[in-house]
């Protein structure tokens, strides 16, 4: 049987990384992978319910934390383990990185205490690739301008995104084994050459 693979997408709100979903997917099933698409925080029916809540009830940033990591623990044991363990792709809308990126470098949290729940939570488990969507502030807030009704973390102002990107790109230079940075502010076609040279071992 061949291994699970496990794949995260990140970024900053409006880096384009939903628009490219749908296009990894179809990348590995045409190789003859099955893929399973799933998203964080959420990917369970718990974890939905508490994704409602996070993106929208104010709360302290160590509950926001904790609420992250808790329906993280629900799609790890849920839906993620399982997936692997069948041989599958399993492609996740964020991951724990976006919680070093936003309850970090977005809301100050120290990364100490994240990666207490990190250990916890993960355990040995982390993706095997990473595609941090990187876009400069200034487009991926103009993309958002056109977006439907903007969440809690989408309402922040300018200073916050330009935090959690700079965690993501930190992130990304300490992890270069697994994360790769994708430009996203190119073309759909050229980030899908950049994306095609990335996968190209993973086929
Ligand atoms: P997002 O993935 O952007 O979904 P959509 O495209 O439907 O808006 O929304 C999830 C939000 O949750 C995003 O703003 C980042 C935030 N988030 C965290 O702050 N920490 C986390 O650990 C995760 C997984 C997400």
């Amino acid at each position: 049987m061949v291994p699970g693979l496990f794949v995260t997408l990140e970024g900053v709100d409006g880096a384009g990384k939903s628009s490219h979903l749908e296009w990894l997917a179809d990348w590995f099933r045409a190789r003859g992978r099955v893929v399973r698409q799933t998203r964080e925080p959420g990917g369970t029916p718990l974890g939905e319910r508490l994704r409602e809540i996070v993106l929208h009830q104010a709360m302290h940033p160590d509950t926001e934390a904790l609420v992250m990591f808790a329906a993280r623990r629900e799609h790890i044991e849920q839906v993620i383990r399982p997936a692997l363990a069948a041989g599958e792709v399993l492609i996740s809308d964020r991951f724990t990185d976006a919680s070093f990126a936003y309850q970090c470098g977005g809301r100050g949290l120290p990364e100490a205490r994240l990666e207490v729940l990190e250990n916890w939570v993960l355990g040995d488990l982390q993706p095997d690739l990473t595609l941090l969507f990187d876009v400069p502030t200034e487009i991926a807030a103009a993309r958002l301008a056109n977006a439907r009704e903007p969440d809690r973390f989408e309402r922040e102002q300018g200073e916050f995104h330009a935090r959690v990107r700079a965690a993501y790109l930190r992130r990304a230079a300490a992890h270069r084994e697994r994360i790769r940075v994708i430009d996203g502010s190119r073309t759909l076609e050229r980030v899908r050459i950049q994306l095609a040279g990335i996968l190209e071992p993973f086929a």
